[in-house]
């Protein structure tokens, strides 16, 4: 009898309980609304002015009332507030067992691919039940990538990785969305998140089986020529890359200016970008500034390159650096150093 539903389907596990916390913020907005309206049409009876000669009695305060309605509201919002913090806690820290999806947005569509190696356009494959953290950027300008039935969107961000997870729970097809406005074909910035059984999921992947993300990042460090100066067994010329991923770094320059010992960065994803993009940004102890690396900008190493690079650098284990190719020379063809500004 009703088809008019205020919200969207719920098909994730944080669904159930944002919308929870976004009814009660409705709830008690409706409720104050109410009481204020009820209040005014009541006062303006019972307070009417009976007689041109009527001089209605003064108030000078009320402690009681001061109080109740200072600490009333501070309680309520302290609720919402301690809510909030938990709903967001589990919308923001994905579970360890998560699927990795990469997403690149631009003008005007959304690319995701695959730890596998699988690629698509403007869709999203994924298992029911099973948990998929998305890290995403953007090649050109702000986009937000949006699932209304999952309740939950990320701002993709040129020159960053921002993430986000969801877990689905029913099987089917759901809008995507970008949600930040990004040009004149923004509103067809749209896409589908399909969610399959399992077994069919599986199914799909190995139809449309690749090269893994890792083994194309092997390569492009290969055609880079990265191994020139990242060999696994000498640090003469840079560092080595062998299980460098989540590790902190002990630094030597911070954009151009020495830092003091013992400063360290984590070396996470947007950390192997930054360093990908723009060498002299952040130099490990023990190197020189500015870095002797030529920076590899969009035009040669593409976001969807970078993700596979990214995964090559976090796959690679002791002793796995692939043997250096004869070569003496840094590969200087790239241009100078580029410094970060
Ligand atoms: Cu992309 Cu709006």
């Amino acid at each position: 009898m009703w088809d008019f539903p205020l919200v969207p389907e719920q098909a994730s596990t944080v669904a159930p309980e944002v919308d929870q916390l976004s009814l009660f913020i409705l709830a008690i907005n409706i409720g104050i609304t109410v009481l204020v309206f009820a209040l005014l049409i009541l006062f303006s009876f019972l307070y009417a002015r009976r007689s041109e000669s009527e001089v209605p009695p003064q108030y000078h305060g009320s402690m009681l009332l001061e109080i109740g309605w200072s600490i009333i509201p501070s309680l309520i919002c302290l609720v919402i507030f301690i809510w909030g913090v938990k709903v967001y806690a589990e919308i923001i820290v994905p579970p360890a067992d998560s699927t990795d999806v990469y997403i690149v947005g631009r003008q005007w569509m959304w690319k995701a691919q695959y730890p596998t190696g699988q690629r698509e356009i403007n869709a999203l494959h994924v298992a029911v039940g099973k948990p998929v953290k998305l890290t995403i950027t953007s090649e050109d300008v702000l986009h937000c990538f949006s699932i209304p039935a999952f309740r939950v969107k990320s701002d993709a961000v040129p020159g960053r990785y921002t993430t986000m997870w969801f877990q689905p729970t029913k099987p089917g097809t759901y809008h995507l969305f970008c949600t930040e406005y990004c040009g004149t074909e923004h509103s067809r910035m749209i896409g589908k998140i399909v969610v399959m059984e399992e077994a069919d999921h599986q199914k799909w992947l190995s139809e449309k089986a690749e090269l893994g993300d890792a083994l194309q990042g092997r390569k492009l460090f290969s055609k880079l020529q990265c191994v020139t100066c990242h060999a696994g067994e000498s640090q003469a010329r840079a560092p080595s890359l062998e299980e460098i991923y989540m590790k902190r770094i002990p630094l030597a320059f911070d954009k151009g200016s020495a830092v003091a010992p013992g400063t360290t960065v984590l070396a996470d994803e947007n950390y192997l970008r930054e360093s990908i993009r723009y060498p002299s940004a952040r130099i490990a102890a023990g190197f020189q500034y500015p870095s002797i690396m030529p920076a590899y900008d969009e035009s040669l190493v593409s976001e969807d390159e970078m993700f596979q690079l990214i995964a090559y650098i976090k796959s690679l284990k002791k002793g796995q650096t692939p043997t250096r190719i004869e070569q003496t020379t840094i590969p200087s063809a790239l241009g100078a150093p580029a410094v970060r500004k």
